[in-house]
This record gives C-alpha cells, structure tokens and sequence, in this order.
C-alpha cells in the first residue's frame, strides 16, 4: 500500500512536470516562429532611430570634421599610400566594388570590403562579426599586415608633424600633440555622424508614407517577410540579426587559381593560429570558427545589413555573386553547397527552395534597390600637408604667433 501510494505521487508529480514543460516549450516558442523552422523571435523591420553615442566618445561638430579629414588621409597607412577611403570609397558604396578588396600594396585582402555607411548601428562589425565598436576597429583596419600594414609609432609622429592636426587635436582633445588613439575616436565618430541614413524611402514607408515605396517594391517587402522569409536572419531596423550561419556560399574561385590571393588566405589561416591539418588542407574561409575554434562554427558569418545594398556589389564575404539577382537565384534554389557543409554538415536549415516566379525575383530585386535610398555624396576635403619643425629656439609666443608656429612652440615645450 505505502509503496502503491508513493508511486502514484510520484507517477502525478511527473505528470505535473511534463506539463509545465510542455507549456514552457509552448510559451518559449509560439507556433509562428517554431513552423520557420528557426526558434528566435524575428524582429520586424523598423525605421531607424538616432545612431547610438558611446558615453566616452561624444559627437561634437569639430570632433567630426577632423575625423572627416583622417578618414581621407593615408597618412594612417604603413607607407602613407592607403587611407581608409581607398578602400571604402564613397563613389563604391563606401565600399570597394571588387570581389575581394584590395590590401595592402604588394598584397590582396582575403575578403569582400564592406560598407561603413550605417557601421554605427551594429554591434559586431566584420564578415566574421570579430570587432566590437568602430573605435577598436579603425585601429584593426590601419595596422593589419594586409589592410592599413601601419605601425604605430610612425603614424602618431606623422600627425605630430602636421601642423593642421597639431591645431585641430588640441582644439578636440586638449592635448599638446596628437595621441594615435584620438585619431581612432575621431574617425568612428565621422562614421556615425555623416554616414548614418535616417531617412530613407524604406524608413518613410515603415513611418506611414505608403507612398515612399513602388507598388513592386512593397510586393518585394510582403515576399521578404512572407515566401522568402528573409525576415528570418535580416530583420530588425538594420535588416540584420547580427547572428551567423553557414549558407553553403560557394568558395571564391581566386584561392585555387590566383596566387596572391592564396597567399593572404594561407597567411590568414596561419596568423588565426587554426590546426595544422585544417591550414594544409582547407581552401575555405573559416569564417566565425577563427573566433571560437567551434567546429560547428565553420564557415559561418554575420548576417549582412542590408540598408544600402544597391551601392555595393559585389555580395558575399567574398563577393561571390556580382549582382541581386543573382543573390536572389541562390536563395531561390535554397542557398548552396560548400567545403564546410560537407565536412561539418553544419549549413543552415532555415534555407529552404523558395520557387519564386521571375515576377517575385524582381519585386524582391526592386524591394532591395529602393530601400537603399539615396548615395551618400560629400565634398572629399584635402589632404593636410606636413610642415618642417621650424627653429623655435629662443622665439617669444608674440612672434611665434606672427609667424603662425604656435603649435611647433608648444610641442617643443616652450609655451
Ligand atoms: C585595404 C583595404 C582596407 C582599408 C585600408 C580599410 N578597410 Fe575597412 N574593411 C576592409 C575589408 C576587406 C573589410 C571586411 C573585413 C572582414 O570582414 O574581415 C572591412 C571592414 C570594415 C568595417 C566593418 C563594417 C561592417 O559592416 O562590419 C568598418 C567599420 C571599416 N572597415 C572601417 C575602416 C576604417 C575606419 C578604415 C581606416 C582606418 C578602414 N576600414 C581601412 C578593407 C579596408
Ligand atoms: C539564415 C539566415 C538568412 C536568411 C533567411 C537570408 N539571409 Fe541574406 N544573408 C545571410 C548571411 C549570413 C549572409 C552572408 C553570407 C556569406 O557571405 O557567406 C547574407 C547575405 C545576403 C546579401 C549580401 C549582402 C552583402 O552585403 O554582401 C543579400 C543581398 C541578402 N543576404 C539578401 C537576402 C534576401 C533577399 C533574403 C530572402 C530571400 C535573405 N537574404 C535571406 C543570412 C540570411
């Protein structure tokens, strides 16, 4: 009997937990969401607010023109040559429009250069989503062995030694001469300030302006919220969750036939630090892998935002596919095939064959085009010349100021 009676509680306690669990899958995942096959919540797309300000690097109007003029300025390159313009150029989307970007003279990138336009809003940055904020990244970009390749030293006594820096750091920073760090600030602070997009015709439409988008382009946003479920991973105000997936994107052709281009890849592969066997054998990006050594994490990258993506063909982390249409052929066949889905089986679920009509591809092709608005267009400023450390020995601040040498007074300690 005692034992009889103990069972049947235990038997209902059971009961009791396998129904809440029940009800906490239910509630985790409401049925809409589960039935997409990927159990997160998909944000709906949303105009976009004010670009966040980090509390440690304000945006003032000086602070933005000098950030203006360092983005411009090569001088933050190892051999002065490459600033970061040369390869996020405002008449390429802020981009460049080639494959893989260019590097560093002597060397090519290993990937597709992506766009700074809006780089504000997103918290990771890179195809491999391995930056944290625009700051850390300019730094990344000017000294890495294919990008910027610029050493530090060199390039802080470069600023040192203009004397229109010398004037606009002291004005922005208080500080005696130009400390390399500021320069980073300013930059990511031009970033956010004139190369956010708050008003576009997409952020018209989402605000109530039912006419701010073609017929064909809402057709396109019904599609990409609907049948072609693109609202799955680009959602939200930037169009992109910020999570990774594999999406079987086909290898870049330049690593098995261009030389250069293995090189970069080899090198990267090594400096990552990834196993021997994996640098022997692999012609594939390895994509967040690099950042987690997780087996699972091969080949997969950030979800792109999408919010000027007319300007900047061509798409992929390597720029595989040269135009929209051809990005929406390869959703449309259910994404693709490649090294790391065969060795790791680790390609994405959500990617389904869509079977859109060749009128659904263009609504989504003109959906894509009109949201991206208008270019961004500024005047390019000049270039800052160097001066020549003039004399100072001995020279009054009255007649250092008639001769405009002030700044040279104070850095040599004189004021
Ligand atoms: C040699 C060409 C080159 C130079 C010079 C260069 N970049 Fe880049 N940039 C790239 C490439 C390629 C990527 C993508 C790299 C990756 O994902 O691994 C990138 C990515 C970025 C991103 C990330 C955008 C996103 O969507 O996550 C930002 C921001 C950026 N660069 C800013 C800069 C700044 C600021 C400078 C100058 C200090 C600069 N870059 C210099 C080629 C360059
Ligand atoms: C499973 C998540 C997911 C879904 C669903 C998805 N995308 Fe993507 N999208 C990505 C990722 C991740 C990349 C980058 C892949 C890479 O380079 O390997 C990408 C890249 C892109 C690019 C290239 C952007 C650039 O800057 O190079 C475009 C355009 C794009 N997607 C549009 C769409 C459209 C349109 C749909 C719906 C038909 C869609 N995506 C569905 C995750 C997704």
């Amino acid at each position: 009997m005692k034992v009889e009676k103990t069972m049947t509680s235990q038997a209902t306690r059971l009961t009791l937990l396998l129904a809440l669990l029940a009800w906490a899958v239910v509630a985790m995942f409401p049925a809409n969401v589960m039935a997409a096959g990927d159990p997160d919540e998909d944000p709906p797309l949303a105009a976009l607010g004010p670009v966040p300000e980090p509390p440690d690097n304000r945006i003032t109007p000086e602070k933005v023109e000098l950030g203006l003029l360092l983005y411009f300025d090569p001088k933050l390159s190892g051999d002065a040559s490459l600033g970061c313009a040369d390869c996020h150029k405002p008449s390429e989307g802020w981009a460049t429009n080639e494959p893989i970007c260019r590097g560093y003279p002597g060397t090519v990138h290993w990937r597709n250069c992506q766009t700074v336009v809006n780089s504000g809003y997103l918290g990771k940055l890179f195809w491999q989503g391995n930056a944290k904020s625009l700051e850390s990244q300019a730094k990344t970009a000017a000294t890495g062995g294919v990008s910027g390749n610029g050493e530090r030293d060199v390039m802080e006594q470069r600023l040192r030694q203009t004397p229109e820096y010398l004037k606009r750091f002291r004005e922005v920073y208080g500080t005696e001469r130009p400390i390399l760090n500021d320069a980073w600030n300013a930059i990511a602070t031009f970033e956010r300030a004139m190369l956010s997009q708050t008003d576009t015709p997409l952020d018209r439409y989402l605000k109530g302006d039912k006419a701010a988008l073609s017929e064909q382009a809402i057709a396109g946003l019904e599609l990409f919220n609907g049948k072609a479920n693109c609202i799955e991973c680009h959602n939200g105000a930037m169009l992109s969750d910020e999570k990774y997936y594999n999406m079987g994107v086909p290898r870049p052709f330049e690593w098995e036939e261009t030389g250069l281009n293995t090189i970069t890849f080899r090198f990267e592969l090594y400096a990552k630090g990834v196993y021997e066997e994996y640098y022997q054998e692999f012609k594939d990006d390895l994509g967040l892998y690099f950042t987690t050594k997780r087996k699972s994490d091969m080949g997969k990258f950030r979800t792109p935002p999408l919010r000027y993506v007319a300007f900047t063909a061509p798409y992929m982390h390597a720029g595989q596919f040269f135009t929209l249409e051809e990005v929406i052929d390869f959703y449309d066949e259910g994404g693709g095939e490649n090294e790391m889905n065969d060795r790791f089986g680790n390609k994405t679920p959500i990617l389904k064959p869509l079977n859109l009509s060749d009128e659904e591809k263009e609504a989504l092709v003109a959906f894509l085009e009109e949201l991206s608005g208008d270019e961004i267009e500024i005047p390019l400023p000049p270039v800052p010349p160097y001066g020549v450390m003039p004399d100072v020995a001995g020279l009054t601040q009255a007649d250092a100021k008639r001769a405009g040498l002030e700044m040279y007074l104070i850095q040599s300690g004189q004021e």
